[in-house]
């Protein structure tokens, strides 16, 4: 029995900051967000913006093609959760009108946590294999103003039917995977920026790929020459061509030469450099990106996907993709919302970023910006209020 990926749907903010505007007002090179991290635009989410519209605007398209009540697990994976205490997903939950009968809760683990979640899932529909799983990926990644990180910082959800018999991407059940307490990002409950050992974490990045990726070699026999492409997690787009390059050497196989790398990886990297970092989201918007825009017909193909989460936890696995896939694809979608997007003045992003909600407990509503299908109406009483978009 097949498992795997049936549906995946890709949202993020309407609004940008070109990387150009920031490297001017920063007095940086432009070229050193362009080559150096390989990132041209951040996604920049508006006030009435959050992991929960994300979210929410990411999995609607996929209901419109499922039976709903078919969907009896709901698992988020977020750093940027809108509650200490009640799961993200039960908003999203209830936004999208899922059945009762449904198990619903929010995962961390940094940027690895929508991939425990599709571990679970898969596990899961091989229990019940005529139900389905819902699982979603959504951050905001936000450094402090000026840091190294900022010019990587981004927004961005994806959602993802997980069931038997998939229509888009058939997962192998070998996967190689690494645990290790480090501190090489994290993001203590009273900021809201994260705290980063820049270098030291993709250094760490690197070293669990290649546990990852022995373990993975050694349990499905496989090699480099069996993965058509390959996808990792993307903090920035210029780490993954690293990343392909290091399991090379480790290989012991020569260097791709740049036109085999933008074949290998490349395809992968379209949307993340227009969005930045979409932490839990970035593998899969990578993935997205490469079923949407690849020129070859991928069908039958084995893909790598490799999962890092700070922290740290990461996973290297693959599949295959299915003959009908680009007849389930949303690529139209992405391709329009990533056109149609307003791009921000540096002071509008600004403005945007130095935003926080009153925490009175008073009434406050929330103007109107461009979102998705959602958006936060308000807050009253510490409630957070939601509403389709007009
Ligand atoms: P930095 O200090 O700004 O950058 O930090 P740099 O000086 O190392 O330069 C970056 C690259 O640009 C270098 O390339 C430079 O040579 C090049 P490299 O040598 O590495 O190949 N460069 C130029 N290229 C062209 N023209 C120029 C130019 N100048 C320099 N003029 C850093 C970079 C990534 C550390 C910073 O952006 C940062 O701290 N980012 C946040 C942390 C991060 O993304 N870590 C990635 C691994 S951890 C992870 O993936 C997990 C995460 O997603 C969180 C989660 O799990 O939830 C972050």
């Amino acid at each position: 029995m097949k498992v795997g990926i049936d549906l995946i749907n890709f949202q993020t903010s309407q609004y940008f900051l070109d990387l150009a505007t920031l490297a001017q007002v920063r007095g940086t090179d432009a070229d050193k967000y362009r080559t150096g991290l390989g990132q041209e635009r951040m996604a920049v989410p508006p006030p009435d913006e959050d992991v929960v519209t994300l979210a929410a605007s990411a999995a609607l398209p996929l209901l419109e093609k499922t039976t709903s009540a078919d969907i009896e697990l709901l698992l988020f994976g977020t750093e940027s959760g809108v509650d200490q205490s009640k799961a993200a997903a039960m908003f999203v939950h209830g936004l999208l009108g899922l059945s009762k009968r449904c198990r619903a809760v929010e995962i961390k683990e940094a940027c690895y946590a929508a991939t425990a979640g599709l571990q679970l899932a898969l596990a899961w529909v091989q229990q019940h294999p005529t139900k389905k799983a819902l699982v979603i990926g959504a951050d905001i990644a936000r450094y402090d103003l000026g840091s190294p990180g900022e010019p990587t910082q981004g927004c961005g959800a994806v959602a993802m039917l997980i069931s038997t018999e998939p229509r888009l991407l058939a997962l192998d059940p070998e996967t190689g995977f690494h645990a290790e307490n480090v501190m090489d990002f994290w993001r203590p409950n009273y900021r809201t920026e994260a705290l980063v050992d820049g270098k030291y974490s993709t250094l760490v990045y690197l070293s669990t790929l290649v546990d990852s990726w022995r373990q993975y070699k050694a349990l499905s026999g496989r090699g480099l020459g069996d993965l058509a492409r390959s996808c990792f997690h993307l903090p920035f787009t210029r780490l993954a061509e690293k990343a392909f390059v290091r399991i090379c050497r480790e290989e012991k196989i020569p260097e791709p030469a740049q036109d085999e790398l933008q074949r290998r990886v490349g395809t992968s990297l379209l949307y993340n450099r227009q969005t930045g970092n979409t932490y839990a989201a970035s593998l899969y918007e990578g993935l997205t990106s490469l079923l949407d825009n690849d020129p070859e017909d991928l069908s039958g193909k084995r893909i790598s996907l490799f999962s890092y989460g700070s922290g740290c936890m990461a996973e290297f696995f693959s599949g295959v993709v299915q003959s009908s896939y680009r007849a389930h694809l949303f690529t139209a979608h992405h391709q329009q919302m990533l056109a149609n997007r307003t791009e921000l003045t540096y002071r509008q992003y600004e403005d945007i970023f130095r935003y926080q909600f009153p925490d009175d407990g008073g009434d406050h509503v929330i103007a109107p910006y461009r979102t998705g299908a959602f958006r936060l109406q308000g807050v009253r009483k510490h409630i957070r209020y939601y509403e389709r978009a007009t």
